[in-house]
C-alpha cells in the first residue's frame, strides 16, 4: 500500500519531497488559542474530556503546516489509575501524592486496563482519526525509568537523587516498579495503537542523568519491552531522549524505528553513533527560536545540511517548546524545512 504522508515515509526511511517537520509540546501555553481555552478548563479537565484534548491537538495542525498531530496527553496520565495521585500545580509542574519508595509501594500499585481507566485518552484518538484526514496522529507514552522517576520523586527534579538512591540501595524494588511499569505502558500504548494511532513516541525525557552503565542495566530491559510491544504492532515507533549523547547506541539496541536527538550532539554525528539503519528525530535547540529569524534559518539548515537528504530525517525540536516562544518563529520554521524540498531535489 502507498504511503501517502511525508512524516510517514520518512518513519519507513522512505524518499520524501520535503523534509517531514512537527514539534514537541507543538500544543501549549505559547499558542493564544491554548492559553485562551486553558482559562476555562484545568489541564487534566482538557485531558479527561476527548473533544477538548481532540480540539488542542487540531489547534497547531491548523496554526503551523506540520506534517504531524500528536495526540494532547500527558505522560503521567497512567499514573492516576495506578493509585499515585496526578495533580498539576500552577507554576510548580506535576505533584504525583503518593510516592513509591517501598516494594510494599509497588505492590500496592492498582491494576491498569487502559480501555477502562485511559479511555478517554483512546477516544480521543478516534475523534482525530476522523477529523485528521491525511495528517498523521502521533500516540506516546513516557518511558518506564521518565514516569517512574516521578513516580519516586513525587514530582520533577534536577538531581534525581531519590531515584537513584532507590535504584543503588534497594535494586529489588527499582526493578519490581519497572517491571510494573513496563507492562502498563505496554499496554497502554497498544491500546492507542488499536484506537488509531498511525505511529507512537515513547518519552524518555530525563534518561540522560544516568551512566551507560547504569542504563543497561536498571533501564533498558524495561524499555526495550515498551518499544518492542508497539514495533511488532507495526507501526513506527520513536524512541526519544535528551543529554543522551554517551547513551545512544544502548538506546537503539532497546528499539526504536526513529531516534530522538537532541541539540548536545551535531545531528550527522548522532545520526552515525545509531547506525543509518534507523531514523532520526531532531534537533534544533528550542531556545533557538528566540533568535532573530536569519539565525534561526542559519542553524535550521545547518541542520538539513547534516541529514543531507538521506531518507529517514524528521525535522523536531531537541526537547519541547518553551513557553512564551514567538509563534510566527514557529510557523517560519515549518517553511523553512520545507522550502529545503528544492535543495534536496539538486
Ligand atoms: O503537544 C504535545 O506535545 C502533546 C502534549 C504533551 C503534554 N505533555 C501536554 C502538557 C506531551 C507530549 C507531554 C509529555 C510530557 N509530559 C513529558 C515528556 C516530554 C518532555 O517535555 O520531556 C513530560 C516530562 C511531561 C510531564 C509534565 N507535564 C511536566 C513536567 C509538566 C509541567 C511543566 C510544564 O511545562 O508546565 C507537564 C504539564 C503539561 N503537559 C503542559 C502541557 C501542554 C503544560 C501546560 C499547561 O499547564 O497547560
Amino acid at each position: 500500500m502507498e504511503v501517502a504522508s511525508r512524516f510517514l515515509r520518512a518513519c519507513q526511511r522512505l524518499p520524501v519531497d520535503a523534509p517531514p517537520v512537527w514539534f514537541m509540546r507543538q500544543a501549549g501555553r505559547y499558542m493564544p488559542e491554548y492559553r485562551a481555552l486553558r482559562e476555562k478548563y484545568s489541564l487534566l479537565e482538557i485531558c479527561y474530556q476527548p473533544e477538548l484534548a481532540a480540539e488542542v491537538t487540531l489547534q497547531p495542525v491548523r496554526a503551523l503546516g506540520v506534517d504531524a498531530a500528536i495526540l494532547f496527553a500527558d505522560i503521567l496520565l497512567p499514573a492516576i489509575p495506578l493509585g499515585v495521585g496526578l495533580e498539576f500545580a500552577r507554576g510548580e509542574g506535576p505533584i504525583l501524592h503518593n510516592p513509591i519508595r517501598t516494594l510494599e509501594d509497588v505492590r500496592n500499585l492498582r491494576p491498569v486496563d487502559p480501555n477502562a481507566d485511559l479511555g478517554y485518552v483512546l477516544q480521543a484518538i478516534r475523534i482525530l482519526r476522523g477529523e485528521l484526514k491525511d495528517t498523521p496522529l502521533i500516540g506516546f507514552c513516557g518511558a518506564p525509568f521518565t514516569v517512574a522517576a516521578y513516580m519516586v520523586e513525587g514530582g520533577s527534579s534536577r538531581d534525581f537523587l531519590k531515584t537513584k538512591t532507590l535504584m543503588y540501595s534497594d535494586p529489588r524494588t527499582w526493578h519490581a516498579l519497572m517491571d510494573r511499569l513496563a507492562g502498563v505502558l505496554s499496554d497502554y500504548l497498544l491500546a492507542q495503537i488499536r484506537a488509531g494511532a498511525q505511529a507512537v513516541q515513547v518519552f524518555d525525557s530525563w534518561v540522560g542523568a544516568l551512566s551507560p552503565g547504569d542504563y543497561s542495566e536498571f533501564v533498558q530491559p524495561y524499555s526495550r519491552r515498551v518499544l518492542q510491544a508497539a514495533q511488532a504492532a507495526g507501526v513506527a515507533v520513536i524512541h526519544f531522549g535528551t543529554g543522551t549523547a554517551t547513551l545512544l547506541p544502548a538506546m537503539k539496541a532497546a528499539g526504536g524505528t526513529v531516534l530522538g536527538l537532541d541539540w548536545r550532539i551535531p545531528l550527522d554525528e548522532g545520526w552515525k553513533l545509531v547506525g543509518h539503519d534507523v531514523g532520526v528525530q531532531g534537533n534544533l535547540d528550542p531556545a533557538v527560536l528566540f533568535a532573530p529569524l536569519p539565525e534561526i534559518k542559519k542553524r535550521v539548515e545547518d541542520i538539513l545540511r547534516r541529514a543531507a537528504g538521506r531518507p529517514g530525517h524528521i525535522f523536531n525540536l531537541g526537547h519541547g517548546i518553551l513557553p512564551n516562544t514567538p509563534v510566527e518563529h514557529v510557523r517560519a520554521v515549518v517553511e523553512m524545512v520545507h522550502a529545503h524540498a528544492w535543495s534536496l531535489a539538486r
